[in-house]
């Protein structure tokens, strides 16, 4: 049985054993070195792509698809910020950007030039972050940072499935490293050449979460129940949609508190932001992430009678000491609000309290802003995005809303 699923699997082609061969035998000493640590296979057949395994395993392929991680290398902003960098850096082949949003390119440097063009087309055939640039890390050297990843690109695929015996399909091998925040902060810690600029998880090691022992799977990878590949048994699964600024994980964002006290012609809210994510929030990368905070009163006959934004974000300074929302242009950090890991925080907003209505609506929400920027990067984003004004880039992520009617006569 055994022998038979392996032979099935090798012949579709997903890690092509006779590509090793021929390559040992044929190409001299120095091209394998050039070839680098891809033990001289084609890109295609070290990396196999995301499809390969949807064959077999369809769940966390469709999981998958949903996510960001899919889109690593595909969305508008990425591909025009990508531009930015190249031309105003020393990097004209945004290594830089490849090292986690298509992380192969570490183990091919000369196929940089292929995946430039693979994100020009707007349609790549290549995988960023796909299964096989996550699943084929053997360990992470965590001395560099951000940690360099190491991939083993053999036929074994890592996991942490307790089990691996029970693979009668291909090799793999579990290691604790996936059960770990370390192999998530791999490619979340911060940009390479940033070292004089604060992580941007923010001391992520010392909240009360991790020091409980929950790890960054544990939210943004969350335990369910069912087949992990087509047909098999239902066992403990992981879903692999990493649900983060969009998907479930929000609801347990933050918690809020709001307190509305009328004084006459003024009136003030507090509200208490309790964060319960054990990280930044928002992620300060890219540069344009801000967490939008909104009040507004609704008076007489529901009008706005007031409304006010606050905003929480690391505002980057560049050479020139100039604010920029390109992370990859800053030199310092000019000002910083986003909660830190499991920060309360008070606000306290002071308005007009609405004249001749018996009550007023008091309405606070927190969302992930839009995109914004130069004007001619935001219009070169709307130009390049399939759907163009309407890509997920612009519209405004709710974290939560709260609302509250506070009665007015009589209180004068
Ligand atoms: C250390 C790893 C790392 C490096 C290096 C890196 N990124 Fe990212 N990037 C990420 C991660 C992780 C996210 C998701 C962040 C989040 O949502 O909190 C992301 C998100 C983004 C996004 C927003 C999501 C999207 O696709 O629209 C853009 C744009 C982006 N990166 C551009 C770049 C560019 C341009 C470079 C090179 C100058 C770069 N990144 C370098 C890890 C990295
Ligand atoms: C960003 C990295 C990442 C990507 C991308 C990724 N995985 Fe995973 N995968 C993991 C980690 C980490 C675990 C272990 C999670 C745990 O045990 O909490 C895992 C677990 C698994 C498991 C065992 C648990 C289960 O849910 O069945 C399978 C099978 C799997 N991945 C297949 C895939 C396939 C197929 C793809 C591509 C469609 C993929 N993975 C993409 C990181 C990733
Ligand atoms: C021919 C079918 C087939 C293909 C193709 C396939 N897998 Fe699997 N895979 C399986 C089966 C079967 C299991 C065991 C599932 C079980 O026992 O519940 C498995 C288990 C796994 C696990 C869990 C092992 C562990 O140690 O955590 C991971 C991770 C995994 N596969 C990743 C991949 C990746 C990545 C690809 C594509 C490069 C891939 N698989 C392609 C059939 C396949
Ligand atoms: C190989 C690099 C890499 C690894 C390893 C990795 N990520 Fe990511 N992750 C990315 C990139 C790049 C993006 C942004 C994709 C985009 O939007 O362009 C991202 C996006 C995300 C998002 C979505 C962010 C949003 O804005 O909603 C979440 C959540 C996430 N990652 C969690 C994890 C977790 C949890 C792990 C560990 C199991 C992990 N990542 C491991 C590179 C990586
Ligand atoms: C206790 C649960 C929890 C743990 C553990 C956790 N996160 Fe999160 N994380 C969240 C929540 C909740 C959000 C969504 C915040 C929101 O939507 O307001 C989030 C958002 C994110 C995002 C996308 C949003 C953004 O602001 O860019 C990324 C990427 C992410 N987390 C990565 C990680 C990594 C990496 C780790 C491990 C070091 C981790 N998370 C550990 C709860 C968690």
């Amino acid at each position: 049985m055994q022998k038979i699923l392996n032979a099935i699997f090798w012949t579709a082609g997903l890690f092509s054993v006779t590509a090793l061969l021929v390559v040992f035998v044929e190409l001299p000493a120095s091209e394998i070195y050039a070839a680098k640590k891809g033990v001289g296979k084609p890109l295609e057949k070290a990396f196999p792509h995301s499809q390969k395994c949807k064959r077999c395993h369809l769940r966390v392929f469709e999981e998958w698809e949903a996510s960001a991680q899919s889109r690593s290398i595909l969305s508008a902003p990425f591909r025009v910020s990508f531009e930015r960098y190249r031309n105003m850096s020393k990097d004209k082949e945004g290594a830089m950007c490849f090292r986690c949003h298509a992380p192969s390119v570490l183990e091919y440097p000369d196929h940089v030039g292929v995946y430039i063009k693979e994100i020009e087309s707007g349609d790549p055939k290549l995988d960023g972050v796909g299964c096989s640039q996550c699943h084929l890390i053997k360990e992470v050297d965590a001395t560099q940072h951000p940690p360099l990843p190491n991939f083993q690109l053999e036929r074994t695929v890592f996991g942490s499935y307790k089990k691996p015996e029970e693979n009668l399909a291909h090799q793999s091998v579990p290691l604790p490293l996936y059960s770990q925040s370390q192999f998530c902060v791999t490619c979340h810690e911060n940009l390479p050449g940033h070292e004089k600029l604060p992580d941007l998880l923010g001391p992520w090691q010392q909240s009360k979460t991790q020091k409980d022992g929950k790890n960054c799977q544990s939210c943004h990878m969350p335990e369910e129940f069912g087949e992990s590949a087509n047909g098999e048994r239902n066992r403990k699964i992981a879903n692999h949609s990493f649900p983060g600024r969009f998907g479930k994980v929000r609801a347990d964002a933050v918690k809020l508190e709001v307190e509305t006290e009328v004084k006459g012609q003024k009136s003030d809210v507090k509200v208490t932001i309790q964060s319960l994510v054990p990280h930044n929030l928002p992620l300060p990368h890219p540069g344009w992430s801000r967490v939008e905070i909104d009040l507004t009163i609704l008076g007489k006959n529901l009008r706005k009678t007031y409304t006010e934004q606050r905003y929480y974000e690391r505002v980057f300074g560049d050479k020139n000491g100039k604010p920029t929302v390109f992370d990859f242009e800053a030199v310092k950090v000019l000002k910083e609000n986003v909660l830190k890991p499991e920060e309360k925080r008070i606000e306290t907003f002071t308005f007009p309290t609405p004249k001749d209505a018996p009550s007023m609506d008091v309405i606070v929400t927190m969302t992930y802003a839009p995109i914004h920027g130069p004007d001619d990067f935001v219009k070169e984003v709307e130009k390049r995005a399939a759907l163009g004004k309407k890509d997920r880039s612009f519209k405004p992520v709710q974290i939560v809303r709260f609302k509250e009617n506070v009665l007015l006569s009589g209180k004068k």
